[in-house]
């Protein structure tokens, strides 16, 4: 039998990390190295990438359940619309599991205005009520699609997207990611409410706008 060179077993483990590549590419959180991980939020002197963990013999049934989820959201506010986070934050047993859930209310022609997750992939489904739900991609193509309740959508990771109530009455959405905590860089307040604030000369040029519109808009959604 012939024996492959350096150079051979070099080359081969070159296109081995080619072919991974995607894969690791593709992957949102690390998969978890334990049965579970309910996080220790008390810990804060420790800085890691997630939670420690709560010794198990501190851990308690109730750590597992979350009824978070079940209050209405309020919906009084600029964008008729309010969501509700069932991430690591609030349910700590998410801690190195890789997925959380959220509930959007939406009032009606309430808008969840456009944002991004930087961590995460989103799935939702409507429970209730009549919702456009829209994202574009990054060749700025624009989808969406008028759902009802038990319909679906899937916004790829990271790309802009939104949700509105297009129906006469109050509507329902569950969404989920596959993140323990998937971010929400929600486009109004990133671009016109950042601290400090972006220079109205770049936002102006970048929207071709007189300055004054965007010292405009900046009012609008500081807090
Ligand atoms: C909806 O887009 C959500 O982020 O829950
Ligand atoms: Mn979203």
């Amino acid at each position: 039998m012939k024996i492959p060179s350096r150079s051979h077993v070099h080359m081969l483990s070159y296109l081995l990390v080619l072919l991974l590549l995607p894969l690791l590419a593709s992957s949102a959180d690390p998969d978890s190295l334990q049965d579970f991980c309910v996080a220790d939020q008390s810990a804060s002197s420790i800085s890691v990438n997630g939670y420690p963990c709560k010794p198990a013999s501190k851990v308690t049934t109730d750590d597992f359940f979350f009824d978070g989820l079940t209050k209405v959201g309020d919906t009084s506010n600029i964008f008729g619309s309010s969501v509700t986070a069932g991430n690591v934050l609030s349910f700590p047993a998410l801690n190195t599991l890789g997925i959380s859930m959220n509930r959007v209310d939406l009032a009606a022609g309430g808008l969840n205005p456009p944002h991004t997750h930087p961590r995460a992939t989103e799935s939702g489904v409507v429970i209730s009520g009549q919702v456009l739900v829209g994202f574009v991609t990054p060749g700025n193509v624009y989808h969406s699609k008028v759902l009802y309740a038990g319909q679906m959508f899937v916004i790829p990771r990271g790309l802009v997207h939104f949700q509105k109530n297009v129906g006469t009455g109050i509507a329902l959405i569950v969404t989920a990611f596959n993140s323990q905590l998937p971010g929400a860089v929600v486009l109004p307040f990133n671009l016109f409410a950042s601290t400090p604030t972006i220079p109205n000369d770049v936002l102006a040029r970048a929207f071709q706008v007189e300055e004054k519109v965007i010292e405009s808009i900046k009012p609008k959604f500081s807090s």
